[in-house]
């Protein structure tokens, strides 16, 4: 078993600097596509068997040193009781958003074991199979609540902000609930042998950081706390466009934070307080010719050093159009960069 990821989550020292991708399943990967193509993308996430091969491609093809997964954030907001569509080329849409009382009471608090079975067999299915840990995941509450009130993706979020200065109390009962599913969806999962998990807030960066600190941040503190009493694998909140939070995000109950791209990694460093850190290449940097992005790598594990633990990630997912011999060099080049440098 290939523990480095565990380790670094701790701050406990590696044999070399372990390397995952967020997105590292997906569209980039012919053998992703193949499979696709056979279905969509929803019934993908309830197929156990086939999200287990599609969790396994990536770390067979380029030795991640850590698998994701393979489901969506927005999977527990159907079990949730929201009809949930995906169409090509669009993304996530929810025909139904919730934005009245009537809907935000109709919300129920999913049975993880009952309403979303498959994500737990595909993780105990994935135990049986995986030489590296496994990571679960879940998306963190402000960002699915964008989702589910503004009934999709969004430009300005103008659904959710006006929802939650003009009526907040309506806001937090979404939020209430959304919490109450993701905490037992997360526990859920670890008891089904997740190794680490980690709390997407795709969309933290969107709020201005006094309202982060309002309406985001004590619902994450919450799930934290309340995983901390179930269970002592990592946790990872990975805050996108957050560095602006870092104030805010740097006194979280979790031990990694993810960074994403938009910070110098020394400066995150600096302000992440006791956590190891997870990021932050720019994922259009995987475009880079081969010297340049080994180049970046390299001085990237040269100020990773000063973190208490470091995992070499993206900034955010990788996109459909990468290369993936561009994966492979990086990935070859993390391992080969961190293990050469360890001996010196
Ligand atoms: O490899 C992995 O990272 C594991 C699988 C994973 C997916 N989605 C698969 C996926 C994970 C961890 C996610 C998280 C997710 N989903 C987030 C948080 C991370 C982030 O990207 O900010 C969000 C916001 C979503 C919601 C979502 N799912 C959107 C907006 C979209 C459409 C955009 C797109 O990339 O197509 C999805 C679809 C999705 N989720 C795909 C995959 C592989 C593409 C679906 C396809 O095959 O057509």
């Amino acid at each position: 078993m290939n523990t480095t990821f565990l380790k670094a989550c701790k701050g406990e020292q590696t044999s070399h600097v372990p390397v995952w991708f967020m997105r590292q399943a997906g569209r980039y990967l012919p053998d992703y596509q193949r499979v696709r193509s056979k279905l969509n993308f929803l019934d993908l996430c309830k197929n156990p068997a086939l999200c287990t091969e599609v969790t396994l491609q990536p770390v067979d093809i380029f030795h991640f040193d850590a698998a994701i997964l393979f489901s969506d954030i927005l999977v527990p907001m159907e079990a949730m009781g929201l009809p949930l569509e995906f169409h090509e080329g669009q993304g996530p849409v929810f025909p139904e958003p919730v934005r009245s009382q009537q809907a935000a009471e109709a919300l129920r608090i999913p049975n993880p074991a009952e309403d979303m079975p498959f994500v737990l067999e595909t993780i105990r299915l994935l135990r049986r199979e995986l030489k590296v840990p496994l990571i679960g995941f879940a998306g963190a509450p402000f960002t699915l609540a964008t989702y589910v009130i503004e009934g999709g993706s969004s430009r300005n979020f103008y659904a959710t902000k006006s929802m939650m200065f003009q009526r907040p109390e309506l806001y937090r009962l979404i939020l209430d609930k959304i919490t109450a599913c993701t905490s037992s969806y997360l526990i859920a999962q670890a008891k089904a042998g997740a190794q680490a998990l980690q709390l997407f807030d795709s969309w933290a960066g969107a709020l201005a950081p006094c309202d982060y600190e309002r309406f985001a941040l004590p619902y994450v503190q919450s799930i934290l706390a309340d995983l901390r009493k179930h269970t002592d694998i990592p946790l990872i909140y990975f805050a996108n466009h957050g560095a602006t939070l870092l104030r805010h995000t740097s006194g979280l109950d979790a031990d990694v934070l993810g960074i994403d791209w938009r910070i110098p990694l020394a400066d995150a460093i600096r302000q992440v307080g006791p956590h190891a850190v997870q990021g932050n290449l720019d994922p259009l940097a995987l475009f880079l010719p081969k010297t340049e992005l080994e180049a970046r790598i390299a001085a990237m594990l040269e100020d990773g050093k000063a973190a208490r633990g470091y995992i070499f990630n993206l900034g955010h997912g990788v996109i459909p159009e990468t290369d993936p011999d561009q994966v492979k060099i990086a990935v070859e080049a993390v391992h080969r960069f961190s293990s050469r440098s360890k001996q010196s």
